[in-house]
């Protein structure tokens, strides 16, 4: 497997990716591939492991688009509140969360997406920090996070049982969780609907072109 530097990243996202707005948050845009499929083979032999992650960074997951609506709509929610964006992607749910006026660290194990991210908040002005980390299993508190969000998780059973779990353990400790879900197969059950939103989505993607989005709450 090559190992690349941050500089040879940055310039492999802006090869792929061209800036457009997200379709539910127009004024947001974000680097976005036209064909996710194509990028993973190249993503595969660029990085010569073919293993290689979906670049999952590459679009704005339909989960994501409706949490960074409601952030966008109810700034409240994080004004002047320190943020996780939790399995950050592109950073669109950080990026609207900064953009609502919270001190926003977005998260993902993916080295890519904490550069994707990086671009992406320049290209619309707002000022996040990024981290290639695993967090799951962390001891978070309201002394160092108010709200942790969480775009488009739940897709896989093993990850999305972990997710849940630790979600639930720092719900209990005080910090809100976020996260937005359109319809995936892992979402937990016991959670509070903020608001719901159709989000039109990519065919190659999602096999429609529209998805019901909901915003939920993680209880304890
Ligand atoms: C479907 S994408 C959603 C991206 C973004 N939140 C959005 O809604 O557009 C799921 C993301 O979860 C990330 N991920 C998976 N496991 C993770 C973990 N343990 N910690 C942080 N990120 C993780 C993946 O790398 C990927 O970027």
């Amino acid at each position: 497997m090559t190992l690349r530097t941050d500089a040879e990243r940055e310039a492999f996202v802006r090869e792929q990716t061209r800036l457009a707005p997200v379709p539910l948050v127009p004024e947001l845009s974000v680097y976005t591939a036209s064909a996710v499929t194509p990028l993973w083979f190249a993503t595969a032999q660029w990085l010569e492991d073919h293993d290689s992650d979906v670049p999952f960074w590459s679009v704005p997951w339909a989960g994501g688009q409706a949490l960074a609506r409601y952030l966008l709509d109810h700034p409240e929610a994080v004004r002047g509140k320190r943020v996780i964006d939790f399995a950050c992607g592109g950073g669109l749910v950080g990026i609207a969360a900064a953009r609502a006026g919270a001190i926003v660290r977005a998260v993902d194990i993916d080295p890519l997406a904490a550069v994707a991210t990086r671009l992406n908040a320049a290209a619309n002005e707002v000022h996040l920090t990024t981290a290639t980390v695993d967090l799951v299993g962390q001891a978070l508190s309201p002394a160092e996070v108010d709200v942790l969000v969480a775009g488009d998780v739940w897709y896989e059973p093993e990850p999305s049982a972990r997710f849940r779990d630790w979600f639930r353990v720092i719900a209990a400790a005080g910090v809100r969780v976020l996260s937005g879900d359109p319809g995936r197969l892992h979402v937990p059950r016991r959670v509070r609907e903020l608001a719901r939103y159709q989000v039109t989505t990519p065919l190659e993607l999602e096999s429609v072109t529209e998805r019901t989005a909901r915003v939920i709450e993680l209880l304890p």
